[in-house]
Protein backbone atom coordinates (compact mmCIF):
# COMPACT_ATOMS: atom_id res chain seq x y z
CA UNK A 1 0.00 0.00 0.00
CA UNK A 2 1.23 3.69 -0.40
CA UNK A 3 1.21 4.69 3.33
CA UNK A 4 3.22 7.64 2.69
CA UNK A 5 4.56 8.53 6.12
CA UNK A 6 2.13 6.57 8.19
CA UNK A 7 3.56 3.65 9.75
CA UNK A 8 1.30 0.54 9.91
CA UNK A 9 2.21 -2.93 10.88
CA UNK A 10 0.35 -6.45 9.14
CA UNK A 11 -0.53 -8.54 11.59
CA UNK A 12 -1.25 -11.51 10.25
CA UNK A 13 -4.31 -13.78 11.34
CA UNK A 14 -3.55 -16.90 9.94
CA UNK A 15 -4.89 -18.93 12.69
CA UNK A 16 -6.45 -17.96 16.02
CA UNK A 17 -9.07 -18.20 19.06
CA UNK A 18 -10.50 -15.43 20.71
CA UNK A 19 -8.67 -14.78 23.72
CA UNK A 20 -5.26 -15.22 22.33
CA UNK A 21 -6.28 -12.42 19.87
CA UNK A 22 -7.06 -9.63 22.76
CA UNK A 23 -3.25 -10.88 23.72
CA UNK A 24 -1.58 -9.86 20.13
CA UNK A 25 -3.44 -6.61 19.74
CA UNK A 26 -2.06 -6.24 23.32
CA UNK A 27 1.44 -7.17 22.02
CA UNK A 28 1.48 -5.56 19.31
CA UNK A 29 0.83 -2.20 21.67
CA UNK A 30 -2.97 -1.46 20.77
CA UNK A 31 -3.59 0.28 24.35
CA UNK A 32 -7.39 1.42 24.81
CA UNK A 33 -8.75 4.49 22.59
CA UNK A 34 -6.15 3.52 19.70
CA UNK A 35 -7.44 3.29 16.13
CA UNK A 36 -7.27 -0.62 14.39
CA UNK A 37 -8.38 -0.71 10.90
CA UNK A 38 -9.26 -4.65 9.43
CA UNK A 39 -9.39 -4.98 6.09
CA UNK A 40 -10.41 -9.10 5.72
CA UNK A 41 -12.53 -11.59 4.19
CA UNK A 42 -15.85 -13.00 5.60
CA UNK A 43 -13.82 -15.08 7.68
CA UNK A 44 -14.58 -15.65 11.45
CA UNK A 45 -11.70 -14.04 12.46
CA UNK A 46 -12.58 -10.62 11.12
CA UNK A 47 -15.60 -11.33 14.23
CA UNK A 48 -12.98 -12.40 16.44
CA UNK A 49 -10.43 -9.32 15.37
CA UNK A 50 -13.48 -6.44 16.24
CA UNK A 51 -14.51 -8.18 19.31
CA UNK A 52 -10.90 -8.43 20.59
CA UNK A 53 -10.53 -4.66 19.82
CA UNK A 54 -13.57 -4.03 22.08
CA UNK A 55 -11.87 -6.08 24.86
CA UNK A 56 -9.20 -4.03 25.27
CA UNK A 57 -11.04 -0.93 24.46
CA UNK A 58 -9.84 -0.20 20.85
CA UNK A 59 -11.79 1.10 18.44
CA UNK A 60 -12.11 -1.03 15.05
CA UNK A 61 -12.62 0.74 11.77
CA UNK A 62 -13.44 -1.79 9.32
CA UNK A 63 -12.53 -1.25 5.48
CA UNK A 64 -14.89 -3.59 2.87
CA UNK A 65 -12.48 -6.00 1.30
CA UNK A 66 -13.62 -4.94 -1.87
CA UNK A 67 -12.05 -1.39 -1.22
CA UNK A 68 -9.13 -0.67 -3.53
CA UNK A 69 -5.70 -0.34 -1.91
CA UNK A 70 -6.09 3.86 -2.17
CA UNK A 71 -9.16 3.48 -0.61
CA UNK A 72 -7.70 1.77 2.39
CA UNK A 73 -5.45 4.06 2.78
CA UNK A 74 -7.16 7.10 2.47
CA UNK A 75 -9.49 5.54 5.65
CA UNK A 76 -6.38 4.47 7.31
CA UNK A 77 -4.88 7.75 7.67
CA UNK A 78 -8.15 9.88 8.32
CA UNK A 79 -8.59 7.33 11.27
CA UNK A 80 -5.26 7.78 12.43
CA UNK A 81 -5.32 3.99 13.12
CA UNK A 82 -1.48 2.71 13.97
CA UNK A 83 -2.63 -1.48 13.48
CA UNK A 84 -3.98 -3.03 10.41
CA UNK A 85 -5.37 -6.84 10.68
CA UNK A 86 -5.23 -8.35 7.65
CA UNK A 87 -5.51 -11.78 6.28
CA UNK A 88 -2.28 -13.73 4.60
CA UNK A 89 -4.61 -14.95 1.51
CA UNK A 90 -7.97 -14.02 0.67
CA UNK A 91 -9.96 -16.83 -1.58
CA UNK A 92 -11.87 -15.95 -4.50
CA UNK A 93 -15.02 -17.63 -5.30
CA UNK A 94 -13.00 -20.32 -7.47
CA UNK A 95 -11.16 -21.32 -4.29
CA UNK A 96 -7.82 -19.91 -5.08
CA UNK A 97 -5.63 -17.77 -2.56
CA UNK A 98 -4.06 -14.82 -3.60
CA UNK A 99 -1.27 -14.04 -1.29
CA UNK A 100 0.07 -11.17 -0.57
CA UNK A 101 4.12 -10.67 -0.16
CA UNK A 102 5.88 -10.42 3.52
CA UNK A 103 7.57 -7.45 4.30
CA UNK A 104 9.58 -8.21 7.45
CA UNK A 105 9.86 -4.36 8.40
CA UNK A 106 6.33 -3.68 9.37
CA UNK A 107 4.75 -7.38 9.28
CA UNK A 108 3.75 -9.17 12.37
CA UNK A 109 2.77 -12.60 12.71
CA UNK A 110 0.06 -13.83 14.42
CA UNK A 111 1.74 -16.70 15.88
CA UNK A 112 4.74 -15.11 16.89
CA UNK A 113 2.77 -12.81 18.64
CA UNK A 114 0.58 -14.98 21.07
CA UNK A 115 3.16 -17.35 21.55
CA UNK A 116 3.57 -17.99 25.58
CA UNK A 117 1.24 -15.80 26.57
CA UNK A 118 -1.36 -16.73 28.83
CA UNK A 119 -5.18 -17.27 26.72
CA UNK A 120 -7.25 -15.07 29.57
CA UNK A 121 -7.56 -11.11 29.13
CA UNK A 122 -9.06 -9.14 31.34
CA UNK A 123 -11.84 -6.81 29.96
CA UNK A 124 -10.94 -2.82 29.77
CA UNK A 125 -13.82 -0.71 31.69
CA UNK A 126 -15.19 2.02 29.09
CA UNK A 127 -17.68 4.88 29.51
CA UNK A 128 -20.70 4.06 27.57
CA UNK A 129 -20.29 6.94 25.80
CA UNK A 130 -16.16 5.87 24.55
CA UNK A 131 -16.36 5.16 20.75
CA UNK A 132 -17.08 1.85 19.62
CA UNK A 133 -16.44 1.92 16.21
CA UNK A 134 -15.79 4.01 13.46
CA UNK A 135 -17.21 3.20 9.77
CA UNK A 136 -16.85 5.40 6.57
CA UNK A 137 -19.46 6.14 4.41
CA UNK A 138 -19.73 7.93 1.08
CA UNK A 139 -20.18 11.63 1.36
CA UNK A 140 -21.79 13.99 -1.12
CA UNK A 141 -18.23 16.43 -1.25
CA UNK A 142 -16.65 13.08 -2.48
CA UNK A 143 -14.44 12.39 0.71
CA UNK A 144 -15.60 9.53 2.90
CA UNK A 145 -17.15 10.60 6.06
CA UNK A 146 -16.30 8.50 9.18
CA UNK A 147 -19.13 7.73 11.14
CA UNK A 148 -18.44 7.41 14.65
CA UNK A 149 -20.87 5.17 16.88
CA UNK A 150 -20.41 4.80 20.62
CA UNK A 151 -20.53 1.56 22.92
CA UNK A 152 -23.51 1.64 24.84
CA UNK A 153 -26.24 3.08 22.63
CA UNK A 154 -25.09 1.79 19.39
CA UNK A 155 -25.58 -2.20 21.30
CA UNK A 156 -28.50 -1.43 23.05
CA UNK A 157 -29.80 -0.22 19.97
CA UNK A 158 -28.87 -3.04 17.69
CA UNK A 159 -29.57 -5.67 20.58
CA UNK A 160 -33.07 -4.17 20.70
CA UNK A 161 -33.59 -3.98 17.13
CA UNK A 162 -32.30 -7.14 16.12
CA UNK A 163 -34.74 -8.61 19.09
CA UNK A 164 -37.44 -7.17 17.77
CA UNK A 165 -37.31 -6.82 14.28
CA UNK A 166 -36.86 -10.53 13.68
CA UNK A 167 -38.65 -11.75 16.54
CA UNK A 168 -35.79 -13.86 17.85
CA UNK A 169 -35.98 -16.64 19.71
CA UNK A 170 -33.21 -18.56 21.30
CA UNK A 171 -33.84 -21.54 18.94
CA UNK A 172 -33.68 -19.38 15.92
CA UNK A 173 -30.85 -19.79 13.10
CA UNK A 174 -30.23 -16.31 11.86
CA UNK A 175 -28.65 -15.40 8.42
CA UNK A 176 -27.67 -12.31 6.90
CA UNK A 177 -26.26 -11.73 4.13
CA UNK A 178 -24.42 -8.72 3.88
CA UNK A 179 -20.45 -8.46 4.35
CA UNK A 180 -19.02 -7.05 7.59
CA UNK A 181 -17.05 -4.31 6.23
CA UNK A 182 -20.43 -2.30 5.61
CA UNK A 183 -23.04 -1.51 8.27
CA UNK A 184 -25.70 -4.28 7.95
CA UNK A 185 -22.58 -6.60 8.81
CA UNK A 186 -21.59 -4.61 11.61
CA UNK A 187 -25.37 -4.42 13.01
CA UNK A 188 -27.06 -7.78 12.16
CA UNK A 189 -24.06 -10.06 12.01
CA UNK A 190 -21.97 -8.93 14.65
CA UNK A 191 -23.47 -6.89 17.38
CA UNK A 192 -27.40 -7.39 17.19
CA UNK A 193 -27.31 -11.36 17.10
CA UNK A 194 -24.34 -11.67 19.34
CA UNK A 195 -25.71 -9.39 22.28
CA UNK A 196 -28.83 -11.36 22.32
CA UNK A 197 -26.79 -14.94 21.78
CA UNK A 198 -27.86 -15.73 18.65
CA UNK A 199 -26.99 -18.33 16.68
CA UNK A 200 -25.46 -17.41 13.46
CA UNK A 201 -24.77 -18.52 9.84
CA UNK A 202 -21.71 -16.60 8.56
CA UNK A 203 -20.65 -16.71 4.76
CA UNK A 204 -18.00 -16.00 2.74
CA UNK A 205 -18.98 -17.05 -0.87
CA UNK A 206 -21.37 -15.81 -3.51
CA UNK A 207 -25.47 -16.31 -4.15
CA UNK A 208 -24.40 -17.53 -7.64
CA UNK A 209 -21.31 -20.06 -6.99
CA UNK A 210 -21.63 -22.78 -7.54
CA UNK A 211 -24.85 -22.43 -8.49
CA UNK A 212 -28.21 -19.89 -7.90
CA UNK A 213 -29.37 -22.25 -4.96
CA UNK A 214 -26.61 -21.41 -3.25
CA UNK A 215 -28.74 -19.19 -0.70
CA UNK A 216 -31.47 -22.36 -0.01
CA UNK A 217 -29.22 -24.83 0.42
CA UNK A 218 -28.08 -23.21 2.59
CA UNK A 219 -30.52 -22.38 4.60
CA UNK A 220 -31.95 -26.31 4.58
CA UNK A 221 -28.47 -27.18 5.76
CA UNK A 222 -28.58 -24.79 8.63
CA UNK A 223 -32.45 -24.86 9.31
CA UNK A 224 -32.20 -21.00 8.95
CA UNK A 225 -35.30 -19.04 10.61
CA UNK A 226 -34.56 -15.79 9.74
CA UNK A 227 -33.37 -14.66 6.61
CA UNK A 228 -31.93 -11.22 5.89
CA UNK A 229 -30.61 -9.71 2.49
CA UNK A 230 -30.43 -7.14 -0.15
CA UNK A 231 -32.82 -6.05 -2.52
CA UNK A 232 -30.14 -6.24 -5.33
CA UNK A 233 -29.74 -10.35 -4.63
CA UNK A 234 -33.51 -10.70 -4.67
CA UNK A 235 -33.35 -9.17 -8.07
CA UNK A 236 -30.23 -11.35 -9.24
CA UNK A 237 -31.78 -14.33 -8.07
CA UNK A 238 -35.39 -13.18 -9.66
CA UNK A 239 -33.65 -13.73 -13.11
CA UNK A 240 -33.41 -17.70 -12.63
CA UNK A 241 -36.77 -18.02 -11.64
CA UNK A 242 -38.02 -20.45 -9.55
CA UNK A 243 -37.02 -23.62 -10.29
CA UNK A 244 -33.62 -23.08 -8.44
CA UNK A 245 -35.03 -21.75 -4.97
CA UNK A 246 -38.17 -24.93 -5.44
CA UNK A 247 -35.01 -27.49 -5.41
CA UNK A 248 -35.03 -26.81 -1.65
CA UNK A 249 -37.71 -27.07 0.53
CA UNK A 250 -36.88 -23.74 2.93
CA UNK A 251 -39.31 -25.42 5.51
CA UNK A 252 -37.76 -23.77 8.66
CA UNK A 253 -37.81 -19.94 7.06
CA UNK A 254 -39.70 -17.95 9.44
CA UNK A 255 -39.05 -13.86 8.51
CA UNK A 256 -37.36 -12.85 5.20
CA UNK A 257 -36.07 -9.38 5.75
CA UNK A 258 -34.58 -6.86 3.23
CA UNK A 259 -31.92 -3.98 3.19
CA UNK A 260 -30.04 -1.57 1.54
CA UNK A 261 -32.21 0.88 -0.65
CA UNK A 262 -36.17 0.60 -1.85
CA UNK A 263 -37.27 -2.68 -2.69
CA UNK A 264 -39.43 -2.62 -5.91
CA UNK A 265 -42.73 -4.64 -5.50
CA UNK A 266 -41.94 -6.86 -8.18
CA UNK A 267 -38.96 -8.62 -6.25
CA UNK A 268 -40.86 -7.89 -3.44
CA UNK A 269 -43.81 -10.32 -4.69
CA UNK A 270 -40.79 -12.87 -5.48
CA UNK A 271 -39.25 -13.04 -2.14
CA UNK A 272 -42.96 -13.30 -0.52
CA UNK A 273 -44.51 -15.59 -3.02
CA UNK A 274 -41.72 -17.95 -4.46
CA UNK A 275 -38.54 -17.89 -1.16
CA UNK A 276 -41.44 -17.86 1.91
CA UNK A 277 -44.12 -19.29 0.04
CA UNK A 278 -46.37 -16.49 1.55
CA UNK A 279 -45.49 -17.61 4.86
CA UNK A 280 -43.10 -15.11 6.33
CA UNK A 281 -43.69 -11.95 6.67
CA UNK A 282 -41.29 -9.53 4.82
CA UNK A 283 -39.77 -7.18 6.97
CA UNK A 284 -38.29 -4.04 5.06
CA UNK A 285 -36.37 -2.48 6.87
CA UNK A 286 -35.03 1.37 6.53
CA UNK A 287 -31.89 3.05 8.14
CA UNK A 288 -28.56 3.73 7.09
CA UNK A 289 -25.12 3.56 8.38
CA UNK A 290 -25.50 6.91 10.44
CA UNK A 291 -28.50 5.50 12.42
CA UNK A 292 -26.81 2.26 13.90
CA UNK A 293 -29.52 0.44 13.48
CA UNK A 294 -33.73 0.08 11.95
CA UNK A 295 -35.05 3.29 12.26
CA UNK A 296 -38.31 2.41 9.58
CA UNK A 297 -39.24 -0.91 9.63
CA UNK A 298 -42.37 -3.30 10.51
CA UNK A 299 -42.70 -5.82 13.03
CA UNK A 300 -42.96 -9.05 11.70
CA UNK A 301 -47.03 -10.12 11.77
CA UNK A 302 -47.55 -7.41 13.91
CA UNK A 303 -47.61 -4.88 11.06
CA UNK A 304 -50.12 -5.22 7.92
CA UNK A 305 -46.99 -4.95 4.94
CA UNK A 306 -47.45 -3.16 1.87
CA UNK A 307 -44.84 -4.11 -0.88
CA UNK A 308 -41.82 -1.55 -1.09
CA UNK A 309 -43.06 0.36 2.18
CA UNK A 310 -40.64 0.54 5.14
CA UNK A 311 -44.27 0.61 7.29
CA UNK A 312 -43.87 2.87 10.45
CA UNK A 313 -40.85 3.98 12.92
CA UNK A 314 -39.28 1.57 14.99
CA UNK A 315 -39.96 2.72 18.74
CA UNK A 316 -38.26 6.01 19.93
CA UNK A 317 -37.97 6.56 16.43
CA UNK A 318 -39.84 10.38 15.47
CA UNK A 319 -40.17 10.88 11.38
CA UNK A 320 -41.34 13.72 9.79
CA UNK A 321 -41.72 14.83 6.16
CA UNK A 322 -40.54 18.35 5.03
CA UNK A 323 -41.00 20.28 2.60
CA UNK A 324 -38.05 22.73 0.97
CA UNK A 325 -38.67 25.43 3.31
CA UNK A 326 -38.56 23.29 6.10
CA UNK A 327 -42.19 23.10 7.52
CA UNK A 328 -43.50 19.80 8.60
CA UNK A 329 -46.35 18.29 6.22
CA UNK A 330 -49.12 16.69 7.88
CA UNK A 331 -51.04 13.58 6.55
CA UNK A 332 -50.43 11.83 2.52
CA UNK A 333 -47.77 13.59 1.32
CA UNK A 334 -43.80 13.43 -0.34
CA UNK A 335 -40.60 15.19 0.69
CA UNK A 336 -37.69 14.95 2.98
CA UNK A 337 -37.56 12.40 5.47
CA UNK A 338 -36.29 13.54 8.32
CA UNK A 339 -36.09 12.94 12.77
CA UNK A 340 -37.26 14.90 15.31
CA UNK A 341 -35.53 13.17 18.18
CA UNK A 342 -32.32 11.14 18.89
CA UNK A 343 -32.55 7.44 19.94
CA UNK A 344 -29.78 5.56 21.45
CA UNK A 345 -28.06 4.51 17.83
CA UNK A 346 -28.06 7.33 15.88
CA UNK A 347 -23.95 8.29 15.34
CA UNK A 348 -22.62 10.86 17.52
CA UNK A 349 -19.60 12.54 15.15
CA UNK A 350 -18.12 12.04 12.20
CA UNK A 351 -14.28 10.98 12.95
CA UNK A 352 -12.34 13.95 13.25
CA UNK A 353 -14.87 16.25 11.84
CA UNK A 354 -17.47 17.38 14.01
CA UNK A 355 -18.77 20.35 11.89
CA UNK A 356 -18.96 18.21 9.49
CA UNK A 357 -21.02 16.31 11.41
CA UNK A 358 -23.75 19.55 11.87
CA UNK A 359 -23.40 20.52 8.67
CA UNK A 360 -23.95 17.31 7.10
CA UNK A 361 -27.24 16.48 9.33
CA UNK A 362 -28.13 19.19 11.13
CA UNK A 363 -27.95 22.49 9.29
CA UNK A 364 -30.52 22.13 6.50
CA UNK A 365 -33.59 21.78 8.46
CA UNK A 366 -32.68 23.22 12.27
CA UNK A 367 -34.26 21.00 14.47
CA UNK A 368 -33.94 17.91 12.39
CA UNK A 369 -31.89 14.88 11.53
CA UNK A 370 -32.06 14.70 7.67
CA UNK A 371 -31.27 11.64 6.14
CA UNK A 372 -30.67 12.69 2.16
CA UNK A 373 -34.31 10.86 1.87
CA UNK A 374 -37.09 11.24 -0.21
CA UNK A 375 -39.80 9.88 1.17
CA UNK A 376 -43.75 9.71 0.65
CA UNK A 377 -46.73 9.30 3.46
CA UNK A 378 -49.97 7.17 1.98
CA UNK A 379 -53.14 8.35 3.21
CA UNK A 380 -53.03 4.73 5.80
CA UNK A 381 -49.71 6.77 7.38
CA UNK A 382 -47.60 4.00 5.78
CA UNK A 383 -43.54 5.39 5.06
CA UNK A 384 -42.43 4.79 1.23
CA UNK A 385 -38.83 5.97 0.48
CA UNK A 386 -38.11 7.18 -2.73
CA UNK A 387 -34.63 7.18 -2.72
CA UNK A 388 -31.87 9.87 -1.80
CA UNK A 389 -32.44 13.65 -3.19
CA UNK A 390 -28.58 14.60 -2.32
CA UNK A 391 -25.87 13.52 -5.16
CA UNK A 392 -25.51 10.17 -4.23
CA UNK A 393 -26.23 6.82 -5.96
CA UNK A 394 -27.57 3.51 -4.84
CA UNK A 395 -25.12 0.80 -6.57
CA UNK A 396 -26.44 -2.91 -5.35
CA UNK A 397 -27.21 -1.37 -2.10
CA UNK A 398 -24.22 0.60 -1.71
CA UNK A 399 -23.80 4.35 -1.12
CA UNK A 400 -21.22 6.02 -3.35
CA UNK A 401 -21.37 10.10 -4.37
CA UNK A 402 -21.70 11.64 -7.81
CA UNK A 403 -18.55 13.32 -6.57
CA UNK A 404 -16.05 10.12 -5.50
CA UNK A 405 -16.56 8.92 -8.86
CA UNK A 406 -15.96 12.22 -10.95
CA UNK A 407 -12.56 13.21 -8.89
CA UNK A 408 -11.03 9.66 -9.54
CA UNK A 409 -12.32 9.98 -13.05
CA UNK A 410 -10.51 13.88 -13.28
CA UNK A 411 -7.10 12.07 -11.82
CA UNK A 412 -6.72 10.50 -15.22
CA UNK A 413 -4.75 13.03 -17.71
CA UNK A 414 -6.84 13.07 -20.22
CA UNK A 415 -10.00 14.10 -18.24
CA UNK A 416 -11.23 17.81 -17.81
CA UNK A 417 -14.20 17.59 -16.78
CA UNK A 418 -16.25 14.87 -15.49
CA UNK A 419 -20.22 14.45 -14.44
CA UNK A 420 -21.88 11.36 -12.98
CA UNK A 421 -25.03 10.86 -12.99
CA UNK A 422 -27.31 6.99 -11.99
CA UNK A 423 -29.52 5.14 -14.89
CA UNK A 424 -31.42 2.60 -13.85
CA UNK A 425 -30.29 -1.08 -14.08
CA UNK A 426 -32.50 -4.39 -13.50
CA UNK A 427 -30.27 -5.76 -10.96
CA UNK A 428 -28.17 -3.36 -9.17
CA UNK A 429 -30.56 -0.71 -8.53
CA UNK A 430 -28.77 2.04 -10.33
CA UNK A 431 -25.70 1.65 -12.38
CA UNK A 432 -23.02 4.91 -13.08
CA UNK A 433 -23.56 6.56 -16.35
CA UNK A 434 -20.46 9.05 -16.82
CA UNK A 435 -20.07 11.70 -19.09
CA UNK A 436 -16.10 12.97 -19.36
CA UNK A 437 -14.71 15.86 -21.62
CA UNK A 438 -11.15 14.91 -22.93
CA UNK A 439 -8.82 17.70 -23.13
CA UNK A 440 -8.07 19.12 -26.31
CA UNK A 441 -6.81 17.40 -29.10
CA UNK A 442 -8.02 13.83 -27.52
CA UNK A 443 -9.64 11.35 -29.07
CA UNK A 444 -11.85 9.11 -27.17
CA UNK A 445 -11.93 5.83 -27.80
CA UNK A 446 -12.55 2.32 -26.58
CA UNK A 447 -9.42 1.81 -25.23
CA UNK A 448 -9.50 5.06 -23.24
CA UNK A 449 -12.75 3.74 -22.09
CA UNK A 450 -11.39 1.17 -20.82
CA UNK A 451 -8.46 2.61 -18.64
CA UNK A 452 -10.80 4.84 -17.19
CA UNK A 453 -12.83 1.91 -16.19
CA UNK A 454 -10.15 0.50 -14.56
CA UNK A 455 -8.83 3.84 -13.41
CA UNK A 456 -12.05 4.17 -11.04
CA UNK A 457 -11.65 0.83 -10.09
CA UNK A 458 -8.30 1.42 -8.79
CA UNK A 459 -9.18 4.20 -6.64
CA UNK A 460 -12.37 3.19 -5.39
CA UNK A 461 -12.97 -0.48 -6.29
CA UNK A 462 -14.80 -3.00 -8.20
CA UNK A 463 -18.36 -1.67 -6.73
CA UNK A 464 -17.93 1.91 -8.24
CA UNK A 465 -17.10 0.49 -11.97
CA UNK A 466 -18.54 2.45 -14.36
CA UNK A 467 -21.43 1.08 -16.52
CA UNK A 468 -20.61 3.71 -19.13
CA UNK A 469 -18.98 6.19 -20.32
CA UNK A 470 -19.83 9.15 -22.95
CA UNK A 471 -17.67 11.95 -24.17
CA UNK A 472 -18.91 14.54 -23.48
CA UNK A 473 -17.34 17.60 -25.73
CA UNK A 474 -19.26 20.16 -23.64
CA UNK A 475 -20.82 19.90 -20.31
CA UNK A 476 -24.47 21.07 -19.92
CA UNK A 477 -24.20 24.41 -17.63
CA UNK A 478 -26.50 27.04 -16.08
CA UNK A 479 -25.21 30.76 -16.38
CA UNK A 480 -23.50 30.31 -13.69
CA UNK A 481 -21.34 27.30 -14.61
CA UNK A 482 -23.36 24.80 -12.93
CA UNK A 483 -23.91 20.90 -14.37
CA UNK A 484 -27.07 20.27 -14.47
CA UNK A 485 -27.03 16.40 -13.57
CA UNK A 486 -30.99 16.72 -14.10
CA UNK A 487 -30.25 16.82 -18.09
CA UNK A 488 -27.95 14.39 -18.13
CA UNK A 489 -29.93 11.77 -16.07
CA UNK A 490 -32.20 12.07 -18.95
CA UNK A 491 -29.64 11.27 -21.40
CA UNK A 492 -28.40 8.51 -19.57
CA UNK A 493 -31.91 7.28 -19.72
CA UNK A 494 -33.31 7.97 -22.80
CA UNK A 495 -35.94 10.26 -22.32
CA UNK A 496 -36.66 13.52 -24.45
CA UNK A 497 -39.40 15.18 -22.09
CA UNK A 498 -36.32 17.44 -20.71
CA UNK A 499 -38.77 19.84 -18.68
CA UNK A 500 -37.91 23.33 -18.28
CA UNK A 501 -33.96 23.95 -19.53
CA UNK A 502 -34.02 28.00 -19.98
CA UNK A 503 -31.71 28.14 -17.41
CA UNK A 504 -29.04 26.27 -20.08
CA UNK A 505 -26.03 28.34 -21.09
CA UNK A 506 -26.03 26.50 -24.15
CA UNK A 507 -29.34 24.09 -25.17
CA UNK A 508 -27.57 22.71 -28.32
CA UNK A 509 -25.43 20.75 -26.25
CA UNK A 510 -28.23 18.57 -25.33
CA UNK A 511 -29.00 17.90 -28.67
CA UNK A 512 -25.46 16.43 -29.21
CA UNK A 513 -25.24 14.44 -26.02
CA UNK A 514 -28.62 12.44 -27.23
CA UNK A 515 -27.34 11.77 -30.72
CA UNK A 516 -24.06 10.34 -28.86
CA UNK A 517 -25.50 8.48 -26.04
CA UNK A 518 -24.37 4.88 -24.99
CA UNK A 519 -27.60 2.53 -24.91
CA UNK A 520 -25.85 -0.51 -23.94
CA UNK A 521 -23.35 -1.09 -21.38
CA UNK A 522 -19.86 -2.01 -23.03
C1 LIG B 1 -29.19 4.48 2.44
C2 LIG B 1 -28.21 4.18 3.54
C3 LIG B 1 -28.71 0.48 6.10
C4 LIG B 1 -27.74 -0.48 5.72
C5 LIG B 1 -27.34 -0.53 4.29
C6 LIG B 1 -27.11 0.78 3.61
C7 LIG B 1 -30.98 3.39 1.43
C8 LIG B 1 -31.38 1.51 3.07
C9 LIG B 1 -33.46 1.01 2.69
C10 LIG B 1 -34.80 0.52 2.61
C11 LIG B 1 -35.24 2.17 1.01
C12 LIG B 1 -33.11 2.09 1.86
C13 LIG B 1 -31.38 4.80 1.79
C14 LIG B 1 -30.43 5.15 2.92
N1 LIG B 1 -31.80 2.37 2.12
N2 LIG B 1 -32.37 0.68 3.42
N3 LIG B 1 -35.22 -0.52 3.35
N4 LIG B 1 -35.64 1.13 1.76
N5 LIG B 1 -33.99 2.67 1.02
O1 LIG B 1 -26.46 1.69 4.46
O2 LIG B 1 -24.78 2.69 2.91
O3 LIG B 1 -25.56 3.96 4.94
O4 LIG B 1 -27.07 3.61 2.96
O5 LIG B 1 -29.62 3.26 1.83
O6 LIG B 1 -31.16 5.63 0.69
O7 LIG B 1 -30.24 6.53 3.11
P1 LIG B 1 -25.88 3.03 3.84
Amino acid sequence: FNLLAVKIHLVLLLYCSLDYTFFALLCAGVKKGDRVSIYMPMVVELVVAMLACVRIGAVHSIVFAGFSAESLCERIMDSQCSLLITAGGLSNPHRRLTHVPWNPDVDLCWHTLVCGESDECEPEWCESEDPLFVLYTSGSTGKPKGVLHTISGYMLYTATTFKLVFDYQPDDVYWCTADIGWITGHSYITYGPLANGATSVLFEGLPTYPDVSRMWEIVDKYHVTKFYTAPTAIRLLMKYGSEPVQKYKRESLKVLGTVGEPINPEAWQWYYTVVGEKRCPIVDTFWQTETGGHVLTPLPAATPMKPGSATFPFFGVVPAILNESGEELEGPNEGYLVFKQPWPGVMRTVQGNHQRFETTYFKKFPGYYVTGDGCRRDKDGYFWITGRIDDMLNVSGHLLSTAEVESALVEHEVVAEAAVVGRPHPVKGESLYCFVTLTDGVTFSRALETDLKKQVREKIGAIATPDFIQEAPTLPKTRSGKIMRRVLRKIACDERDMGDISTLADSSVVEELFQNRCSTAV
